[in-house]
């Protein structure tokens, strides 16, 4: 199945799991507004990617509930991550932000029932064992929770107008958006029980493609255009952030961006001498780091 079917798949499904609410209020569309169509969907396509690659017969059938529950936890970070009282962003995937259609508080509860749905996707999931639940629920909770995204978020809201070192700068990128797209690569390697050799190189692959990730957010954030990332470009700098570009300069900035796509490359080297078929990983580390939006 071609990248977009994935996409297309997840798209319909992420939509049916909130039906409208049988307690008459508006809050499951409020859900679904920020959840719609818009976004990249690349975590959920980065699980299915992996689990595609590592499992046998090549299906990813497996992953789908968690690859939606992780776009659910995602998905709402961005609903609170925009709220005034963080970084006060009025647009988002091409649309006005969720608390300026619902207002701050259903903005808050909006994010608040993704984050409780995404447990339940994984815990009513059929599809998988019951240990592989408690598994990829220890996962997800660590990924996003006040070790992982919560805890890069906080450190990032806390480094506001502040000089902070590099070595901060990167525990934040670490955090606020590796923990994640760490989870889509190593919730893979759970669903297909890989051995611990294979599981620590797709760990090591997903700690440089977050870094890759975040760095080009930071790029994108000073040169991208506003109309095609959906979201306003000088965020960082109206929240007086530190990112790489200040920390480092441009030139310094896109160095480091090479080294880490050079590094998560040699990862894939090594999955591939293990009869991987690191194809579509390589076109995703690539979609990474060329992305314009
Ligand atoms: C934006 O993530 C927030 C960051 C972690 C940098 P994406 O760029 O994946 O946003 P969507 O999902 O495509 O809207
Ligand atoms: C947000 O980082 C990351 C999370 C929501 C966890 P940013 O604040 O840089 O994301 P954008 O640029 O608003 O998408
Ligand atoms: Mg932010
Ligand atoms: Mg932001
Ligand atoms: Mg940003």
């Amino acid at each position: 199945m071609k990248m977009n079917k994935m996409i297309e798949l997840i798209n319909q499904q992420l939509l049916e799991t909130i039906p409208d609410s049988a307690l008459g209020t508006n809050l499951e569309e409020s859900m679904r507004y920020s959840l719609e169509a818009g976004g990249k969907r690349i975590r959920p396509v980065l699980l299915l990617e992996t689990l595609k690659m590592l499992s046998k017969n090549h299906t990813y059938t497996k992953g789908i509930r968690t690859a939606l529950a992780l776009e659910m936890v995602h998905t709402y970070s961005l609903i609170h991550d925009d709220l005034p009282a963080m970084d006060d962003d009025d647009y988002r995937r091409g649309k006005l932000t969720n608390h300026k259609v619902y207002g701050e508080w259903k903005a808050l509860l909006a994010g608040d029932a993704l984050l409780t749905k995404a447990f339940n996707l994984i815990s009513t999931d059929n599809a998988i064992d019951a240990e592989t639940k408690v598994a990829l629920t220890s996962q997800l909770s660590d990924a996003s929770g006040h070790l992982g995204m919560i805890g890069g978020q906080t450190l990032d809201m806390e480094s506001e107008n502040k000089k902070i070192s590099l070595e901060t700068l990167q525990q934040i990128h670490r955090e606020k958006t590796g923990a994640l797209l760490s989870f889509a690569i190593n919730a893979a390697a759970t669903i297909a029980k890989v051995d611990t050799e294979v599981s620590e190189i797709l760990d090591k692959y997903s700690e440089h493609l977050g870094l890759i990730f975040q760095i080009k957010d930071d790029l994108l954030d000073v040169y991208g255009d506003a109309e095609k990332l959906g979201k306003p470009v000088g965020s960082d700098e109206k929240n007086h952030k530190s990112t790489y570009v200040t920390l480092l300069g441009l030139e310094k900035t896109e160095q480091r961006l090479q080294y880490h796509v050079e590094q998560a490359n040699q990862c894939l080297k090594q999955l591939s001498d293990k009869q991987y078929d690191t194809t579509e990983l390589e076109s995703l580390t690539q979609l990474f780091y060329k992305r314009d939006h």
